[in-house]
């Protein structure tokens, strides 16, 4: 892709990406993973650039390995929590948002609680770069990018024609959401099961359909996503029982045989052992679970370098 100028000052979902676009940041992440591979994981290309990472909202996979990415590019990283900012003495988001961008980061990476934070804070940034790490039930395009990064592997580069189960608290779930938008782009299937309780009630305008069964929709499905029950989004009592849920919706090597041939389990993390997916299932040749978070690194060295090195490319163009 010689003299491409990334177009997009910010990743905040997956459907602002063209194909083209999808299959660059998804080869950039191969290049990573060489990288990433070696005895001497560091590469200089973010030399001199700053990246801000603020998560007002729990992280272990998506904060660490956009830290351990920015630093593998020589960036320099800040990591700011909710619970030790100003945030907790009463300062609003786009206060925040505006202090941290007056120190000149290059890139504020932003997880948050509300839909569209990062929407928010992209309007209202005007130097610096916004990736969205999650906002509330909404979107998470990195996290969608290396679940495609992982099957595209696992399928040896053909996405075109695969069926994809997404299974569990679909209503909640903004890995979910961008899943969705992604896999069809790519020309994968996606079925979705979930309790109805779960099962967000405008479906039928998203490009995906509904298994009735787990049999239904395990039936010729080559990966399944497992989701994370996410309790403590839920302010009423959408679950009478985990007992009964785990019984119907917890993924077992028993039920993955029902899948295609050859098929594999994938969850975004983190992972309720026994009530999502079965301790065996998660630990067996069939989890793609760690090729995962091992993809997250990867992938979000590809979005930092495509966002971190846009100016400068953008200056090397209009001949500055
Ligand atoms: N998948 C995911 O977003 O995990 P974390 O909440 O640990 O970042």
């Amino acid at each position: 892709m010689n003299q491409f100028i990334w177009p997009h000052k910010d990743l905040l979902d997956v459907d602002d990406l063209s194909l083209e676009e999808i299959s660059y940041l998804l080869d950039s992440a191969e290049q990573f993973q060489e990288v990433n591979s070696r005895p001497i994981k560091k590469v200089p290309t973010l030399r001199g650039k700053g990246i801000v990472l603020f998560f007002a909202e729990d992280s272990t996979r998506t904060k660490t390995s956009f830290d351990i990415a920015g630093k593998r590019l020589s960036a320099d990283t800040f990591a700011l929590g909710k619970s030790g900012s100003s945030m907790n003495k009463g300062e609003s988001l786009k206060d925040t948002a505006l202090t941290l961008e007056a120190m000149n980061p290059d890139i504020l990476v932003i997880r948050h609680s509300a839909n569209g934070a990062a929407h928010f804070l992209a309007e209202r940034l005007t130097r610096c770069s916004v990736v969205n790490a999650g906002d509330g039930r909404h979107a998470h395009p990195t996290q969608a990018l290396l679940d495609a990064y992982t099957l595209r592997r696992q399928w040896q580069g053909k996405m075109q024609g695969k069926t994809v189960l997404i299974v569990g608290d679909i209503l909640h779930s903004r890995v979910a959401r961008s899943n969705i938008k992604l896999l069809s782009a790519l020309g994968v299937k996606v079925r979705l099961f979930a309790p109805r309780t779960l099962m967000p009630l405008h479906i039928a305008h998203w490009p995906a359909e509904e298994a009735h069964d787990l049999n239904e929709g395990l039936a010729g499905t080559d990966a399944v996503i497992c989701l994370r029950l996410q309790l403590e989004r839920q302010t009423s009592g959408l679950l009478p029982d985990l007992a009964e849920y785990a019984a119907r919706f917890c993924i077992t090597s028993k039920s993955l045989s029902l899948a295609a041939p050859g098929a594999v389990v994938l969850h975004p993390g983190p992972i309720n052992r026994g009530l999502e997916i079965s301790a065996e299932l998660a630990d067996s040749p069939h989890s793609r679970i760690l090729d995962q978070v091992n993809a997250g690194v990867a992938v979000r060295m590809a979005v930092l370098l495509t966002l971190g090195s846009r100016n400068d490319a953008l200056a090397a163009a209009c001949g500055q």
